[in-house]
């Protein structure tokens, strides 16, 4: 990995005023810890007056994170305000897709996709889900170096999202390609990459469209995209409407449960022990999987902007102020989850993580990440083997998708 500059905030004698966690170095070096832990002992909400992305308010524990979620009509999601991550996006890099609208569009067009991920068709793509993971996991090399995050978390996430699509499987990549873009929050600040962003999304919406005309002309076929083409809320959306709703769905499906199968090497690396309880036990696999998610924490934020004067938690928030909920912290929260640090498989409370968010945009694929990333360990674990980090990961560098470059591995019998 790249040397990077150390970032202040670590030390008791930085004033928090100077601490951005905002700042990518902290998600780069994986030095983001102690800072929330500073954050959340001495300022859970803290003003944010400068940094790269304009003032706003860090919201840093668990309780504080829930209460704002809770109150959508208050802290809206709205793109209308610049959108759901710390970045402000306006004019055409500000793109309406429901997790970024509030009531009643966002419950209207949450409908429509809501079935493609509902108990039947989890049980259809489980079927699909388990063979290309076994294929897959059959053709990796055992006793030789290769990086997990290329050969695994990518190529089963990707391949998810096309069965979830019904994308031509061979070109699969290109929604690789266009979920690295689209969620690269860095690159839509930078002027001289977000027009290359921009052009990636535009000609993903190109794609994407020629599908939904397919899929139009013939009846609705239970795929996502046949869902929204047969739909009155979706289906006839004007185009930057039509781009912001499949890079969601592409960035949702795909970089967010990449990150967290190589959060599960990570994890059971760092914790000696804890794969051997597995082995042991796989009806701890469930349970795995929550504490898995809380400890990675795969989106390490979302943002909400105040539409009218309010408080948190003795804070007086104005209106238009920007809210940025670091779920990156409420899963450390202590108060929540002792010795929160530790991965611990059996934790009672893992599920408790806010890795999903909560509320009304509570992550509406948790079934089918919770699945694959189940199969996966079921499959490692049916043919004994252990993925053994064997050197250091490279991580992302931005503050919102929280995730892996690269992770070099072994797979090891045991
Ligand atoms: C480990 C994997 C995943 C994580 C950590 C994750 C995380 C999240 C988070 C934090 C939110 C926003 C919640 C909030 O604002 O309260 C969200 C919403 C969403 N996720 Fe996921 N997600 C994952 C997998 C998926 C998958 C597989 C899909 C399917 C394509 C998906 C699609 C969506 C969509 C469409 C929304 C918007 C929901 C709404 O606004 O009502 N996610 N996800």
């Amino acid at each position: 990995m790249a040397t990077i500059a150390p970032v202040t905030g670590l030390d008791g004698d930085v004033p928090i005023s100077a601490i951005d966690v905002s700042d990518a170095t902290f998600y780069a070096n994986d030095s983001w810890r102690p800072v929330f832990a500073r954050l959340r002992a001495e300022a859970p909400v803290h003003h944010q007056a400068n940094s790269p992305f304009g003032p706003f308010w860090s919201v840093s524990s668990h309780a504080d994170i829930m209460a704002v979620e809770a109150r959508p009509d208050i802290f809206s999601s709205s793109h209308e305000f610049g959108g759901i991550t710390v970045v402000d996006l306006f004019g055409e890099y500000n793109l309406p897709q429901f997790i970024a609208m509030d009531r009643p569009r966002h419950s209207d067009q949450r409908r429509v996709v809501a079935p493609a991920f509902g108990p039947s068709e989890i049980a259809r793509m489980a079927i699909e889900v388990r063979s290309r993971t076994r294929e897959l996991v059959d053709a990796l090399p055992i006793g030789e170096t290769f990086d997990w995050v290329d050969r695994v978390s990518i190529e089963l996430t990707t391949g998810m999202l096309a069965i979830l699509f019904g994308y031509p499987w061979e070109k699969r990549r290109d929604l690789t390609l266009w979920s690295d873009w689209g969620g690269d929050i860095e690159a839509a600040l930078n002027p001289a990459t977000k027009d290359i962003r921009q052009q990636h999304l535009i000609d993903m919406t190109h794609a994407l469209d020629a599908l939904m005309a397919e899929r139009k002309a013939k009846p609705p076929s239970g795929d996502l995209i046949s869902a929204m083409a047969h739909s009155d809320a979706m289906g006839d959306m004007p185009f930057q409407e039509r781009t912001g709703n499949y890079i969601l769905l592409i960035v949702g499906g795909n970089d967010t449960t990449r990150n967290s199968m190589s959060g599960m090497v990570e994890a059971f690396n760092r914790y000696d022990g804890e794969w051997e309880k597995l082995e042991a036990d796989h009806s701890l696999i469930p349970n795995a999987i929550s504490e898995t998610l809380r400890w990675q924490t795969p989106l390490a934020h979302m943002r909400r902007t105040a539409n009218q004067d309010s408080e948190i938690a003795g804070h007086a928030v104005k209106a238009g102020d920007k809210l940025v909920l670091w779920y990156i912290s409420g899963n450390r929260d202590e108060s929540v989850f002792p010795d929160a640090e530790r991965f611990d498989i059996a934790r009672a409370n893992a599920r408790r993580h806010l890795s999903f968010g909560f509320g009304v945009h509570r992550c509406v694929g948790a079934r089918l990440a919770e699945l694959q990333i189940a199969v996966l360990m079921e499959e490692l674990l049916a043919r004994k083997l252990f993925p053994r980090q064997v050197g250091e990961a490279e991580y992302v560098a931005q503050c919102f998708v929280h995730g892996f470059r690269k992770l070099p591995v072994v797979l090891e019998r045991r």
